[in-house]
């Protein structure tokens, strides 16, 4: 595939994504509305190999991203702009925040891959991977789409996901507050967090 054809498929996705998400979730940009039902319990793995549950992240906000790591634009630039409103924040703050990025791409992004991953991008990231089962239902309870894409490599190990791309607020009850998205820029995020953390 061309330059061009790619750059048009990755631009219809990101419209698609951007569509879904309004639908979904109501289009409330950076303030969202706070009505919707998302989020659910989960059962997973994380980048050290712990089991995790939604339970664990409880006590604490979350931003809770669903991605995959050979993801070549959208997921690093959402989790870069995640790592960086966090640390926009107090330092108290930063400390009740934990950034989470669960994968949707379960096949590839085993527990080791996921643990150089996260690193990548904040120390306090949590990678989450598990079976596909497990992964479905993570992504169902938080609406999330996501598939093996048409468009990308041909090869059976270097295919590409077409993923919506949310990035989530929890309260430290596990309840959605507000989302965000890859676009957001840092400091918007940054201070909306602010706002919704009350700090
Ligand atoms: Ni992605």
């Amino acid at each position: 595939m061309r330059g061009y054809q790619a750059a048009i498929l990755a631009v219809t996705g990101l419209i698609i994504a951007a569509i879904a998400a309004f639908v979904l979730y109501g289009g409330g940009g950076y303030g969202g509305r706070g009505t919707a039902a998302v989020g659910g319990p989960f059962t997973l793995v994380d980048h050290t190999g712990k089991q995790r549950t939604n339970r664990d992240f409880q006590g604490a906000f979350a931003l809770i991203y669903f991605g995959y790591t050979f993801c070549p634009d959208v997921c690093p630039t959402a989790l870069q702009v995640m790592s960086q409103a966090i640390d926009r924040l107090s330092p108290e703050a930063q400390k009740k925040i934990t950034p989470v990025f669960i994968t949707i791409d379960p096949e590839r992004d085993t527990v080791k891959e996921l643990g150089v991953y996260v690193d990548n991008f904040h120390p306090r990231m949590v990678g989450l991977t598990g079976t596909a089962q497990q992964i479905a239902k993570a992504a169902r309870a938080y609406r999330v789409y996501y598939g093996r894409s048409k468009s990308g490599g041909n090869d059976t190990s270097d295919y590409l996901m077409d993923h919506s791309s949310i990035v989530f607020l929890l309260d430290p009850k596990g309840a959605y507050v507000t989302h965000f998205t890859h676009a957001t820029p840092p400091e918007k995020m940054a201070e909306m967090l602010k706002i919704k953390m009350g700090s």
